[in-house]
């Protein structure tokens, strides 16, 4: 059993509202799990970070890594239109293995190095492109879900699957290989599959035991389309309800204009919201009310969603959330923003809990751990520390060290 300390300057959420942080400690990892944190030297083997921030790992919930070569484009763009005119292209071309082995390549290179340790990822329809991104994120030493995208209608022909339930399945009878690296039901959202689609999806969630990731409630003119699409439909979450995918394990991108009713059916159901602050400001979504969201006790994380995202880093993640809600609280109703606390915990542990126990260093959370790159001391309080190194990183964020799960990946 392999057990070894890791050395620095720690810092951990144990609650939304409250940040540990221990100058000089050592966070114990055995077995792949945090057994404690503590300020006496162990008697095992020692990581040295000394002068180094140590912090867990962070859960991107929701990104897309076809989109990755498309990050910064389209900014003057709407969500509909900016599907139609970037992003469907690019996705149709994921038909070409070649294409798809050399984006996925760097998109997990990205992830390995980013201070993202787990993630749920959306691929294309293509099962074979798929299967290369499930390769490849499994080989970056990441855990992840990788979904392949079903869509039958509302798209260019080269993106309308004339089976589409089969080819899940065909494409599920080839993820079983892995060990870091899980399959996903990824319908795309209610405008790209029908009502017979998303049954299937429904029935093969029970039938495997899968978890489910979609988009809900992003964009007001979405939200008007899913009206019109499916006038029987109680509302847009209804529209995923009706066939059981709003059922926990589930995770639903978004939800910037939910009703209270619909709010209230996700927290019933266990639903986890992906909150995506960088994307809802890029393709003029909105801001969604999380602080509503957390005072209801739901499910929620954070998240990149690139392409909407232009950036890769869950760091900017907790900046942009903190940044999104203080508007929030000006324009729209008076909600307190989050503070720091809140956001890097939402990016650890409230994305984590999707994961099982992931995202703290409290004893039984499983060891993803980041070790921050710089020294400076000159701010000495090390809770400030922290907030300015994650505010202040850019897309290439520089880390000293990372481990998911207790395994070293450098
Ligand atoms: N809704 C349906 N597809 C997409 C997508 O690729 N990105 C975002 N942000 N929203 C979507
Ligand atoms: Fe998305």
């Amino acid at each position: 059993m392999s057990v070894f300390a890791v050395k620095g300057d720690i810092c951990y959420s144990t609650s939304p509202a409250k940040i540990e942080a221990l100058n000089d400690g050592y966070v114990i990892v055995e077995a792949g799990r945090i057994s404690g944190v503590t300020r006496n030297p162990p008697n095992i083997s020692v990581h040295d970070y000394t002068g180094h921030i140590v912090i867990p790992g962070m859960t991107d919930l929701h990104t897309h890594a076809p989109q990755y070569p498309f990050r910064g484009l389209g900014m003057g763009m709407e969500l509909l239109e900016w599907l139609d005119t970037l992003i469907f292209p690019e996705e149709g071309r994921y038909s070409d293995t070649s294409y798809a082995e050399q984006v996925y390549s760097s998109f997990a290179e990205a992830m390995r190095k980013s201070p993202t340790t787990r993630a749920v990822i959306f691929g294309t329809i293509h099962a074979h492109a798929a299967n290369i991104l499930s390769a490849k994120m499994e080989s970056s030493g990441l855990v992840s879900y990788v979904g392949k995208v079903s869509m039958n209608r509302n798209a260019p022909d080269y993106l309308t699957e004339a089976n589409p339930l089969e080819a899940v399945e065909s494409w599920l009878s080839d993820t079983a290989s892995y060990t870091s690296t899980k399959p996903i039901l990824t319908p795309r959202f209610t405008p790209s599959c029908t009502d017979e689609l998303m049954r299937g999806l429904g029935e093969l969630r029970k039938k495997y035991d899968l978890p489910v990731q979609s988009h809900l409630s992003e964009n007001v003119s979405e939200v008007q389309w899913v009206k019109e699409l499916c006038p029987d439909s109680r509302s847009y979450a209804d529209t995923y309800d009706r066939y059981g995918l709003l059922e926990a394990p589930s995770i639903m991108a978004h939800c910037v204009h939910l009703t209270d009713e619909e709010a209230g059916l996700l927290k019933e159901r266990g639903t986890f919201i992906a909150h995506c602050p960088q994307s809802n400001m890029n393709l003029s979504s909105g801001i969604a009310p999380v602080r509503r969201y957390m005072n209801m006790g739901m499910n929620i994380g954070l998240a990149t969603d690139v392409a909407g995202g232009m950036y890769i880093s869950m760091f900017r993640a907790v900046a942009d959330a903190v940044g999104v809600s203080k508007l929030r609280s000006v324009l729209a109703e008076k909600e307190e923003p989050l503070t720091f606390e809140e956001a890097f915990y939402l990016a650890t542990m409230g994305g984590g809990k999707f994961f099982g126990l992931a995202g703290s260093f409290m004893p039984g959370y499983e060891a993803d751990i980041l070790v921050l790159s710089a020294t400076d001391s000159r701010h000495s309080n090390l809770r400030e520390r922290l907030e300015r190194e994650i505010c202040l990183a850019g897309d290439d964020v520089e880390l000293s060290a990372k481990y998911a799960a207790g395994r070293k990946l450098f």
